[in-house]
């Protein structure tokens, strides 16, 4: 698979030498459920596995013995053996630093198209990880989103992910056409790069949290490097009402953000959502309109970097680290431009 169009014979064999290391290297990560098969698990029950979105072991493990036997037609002496080869299969006890060192080596960084950007959060977007951008309307979280569709799609050694692309939509602002421009940016051919996006618009939260499951399917098959889900919160504030409600939506909230994480452990993807913002009458005087991001601390403790976005002068846009495990609490400043994210010019 050729995602870029590149004029030298010679740069494109090195891109698929590029290519090839990376699949090797993820063959660790997978092991598909049907494998099962080999170790005394009928096809059937293997089948029942793939059409609750479990794909593969280590996928299986991820999910609680309750949950699994709640699967129609597992009953929980097969769960047993099917979990008990699974763990012939895969390791998931244990592992040494230096092998956790390893695995973090296979983190991919994607360039959102701003170097000011990239530096603030040291290379990119990462893969293996859920980053998350909340901020007032028009601040350009969609836009990065339409510029990652792309970035992703680049080669390794052009700050790309070298993959795939699923974008679930809940608020239907996706605009194919606004990656037409982004692609000729970047050199890349526009059809080849839209054919390389799966999207999906959600209308309720039980529509998105289906197509969560349906992902996985995909991600088993083919090389994605990137999920989008734009917004994350729109469809609960629509769905739940009232203070009655508010415990359900963040317990609902909650698998459904634990369904994100195990997608960006399992296939090594980048989650990239975004957020709204909510008037914060606790903001303090000094903030003349304080606002802060939706979900309460569910949504705060499944971010693994928060980004908050504002207005700028004209179509700058600035950025702010809101929370991040491993990154300084600091700001940078991007354009949005015809081509997508890009640095600001003075
Ligand atoms: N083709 C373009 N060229 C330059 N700037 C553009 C272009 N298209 C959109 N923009 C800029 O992007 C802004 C919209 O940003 P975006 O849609 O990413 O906001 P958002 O943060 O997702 O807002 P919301 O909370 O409403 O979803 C517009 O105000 C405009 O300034
Ligand atoms: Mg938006």
């Amino acid at each position: 698979m050729m995602l870029a169009t590149l004029k030298a014979e010679e740069q494109s064999q090195q891109l698929q030498i590029v290519e090839r290391e990376d699949i090797e290297d993820e063959d660790d990560l997978f092991e598909a459920i049907d494998k099962l098969t080999s170790h005394g698990i009928n096809a059937g029950d293997v089948k029942k596995l793939q059409d609750a979105g479990i794909y593969t072991c280590n996928g299986l493990m991820m999910h609680t013995k309750k949950h699994l036997t709640g699967i129609k037609g597992l009953s929980e002496a097969k769960v047993d053996k099917i979990c008990e080869a699974a763990e012939k299969l895969v390791n998931f006890g244990y592992i040494t630093g230096s092998d956790v060192l390893l695995r973090r080596k296979s983190v991919v960084r994607i360039t959102t198209g701003s170097q000011a950007l990239d530096e603030l959060l040291g290379g990119g977007i990462e893969t293996l990880a859920i980053t998350e951008a909340f901020g007032e309307f028009r601040s350009g979280k969609t836009q990065l989103a339409h510029t990652l569709c792309v970035s992703t799609q680049l080669p390794t050694n052009m700050r790309g992910g070298n993959g795939k692309v699923a974008y679930i939509d809940t608020e239907g602002t996706f605009r194919p056409d606004r990656i037409v421009p982004i692609a000729e940016r970047f050199g890349m051919d526009p059809g080849a790069v839209l054919d390389n996006i799966i999207y999906a618009r959600a209308y309720t939260y039980e529509h998105q949290h289906n197509l969560l499951l349906g992902l996985a399917a995909k991600m088993s098959e083919e090389p994605f490097k990137l999920l989008i889900v734009d917004s994350i919160i729109a469809l609960f504030r629509v769905d739940f009402t009232g203070r009655g409600e508010l415990a359900e939506r963040q317990q609902k909230l909650a698998q459904m953000l634990s369904r994100l994480t195990k997608i960006a452990e399992e296939y090594n993807v980048a989650v990239y959502m975004t957020n709204q913002v909510v008037a914060d009458p606790g903001g303090g005087v000094f903030v003349s309109d304080p606002k802060k991001p939706a979900g309460g601390h569910v949504l705060a403790h499944a971010a693994t970097v928060r980004l908050m976005f504002r207005k700028g002068k004209g179509e700058q846009r600035i950025c702010k680290v809101f929370d991040a495990p491993n990154l300084p609490e600091s700001e940078a400043v991007f354009q949005i431009t015809p081509g997508g994210i890009a640095d600001a010019k003075d």
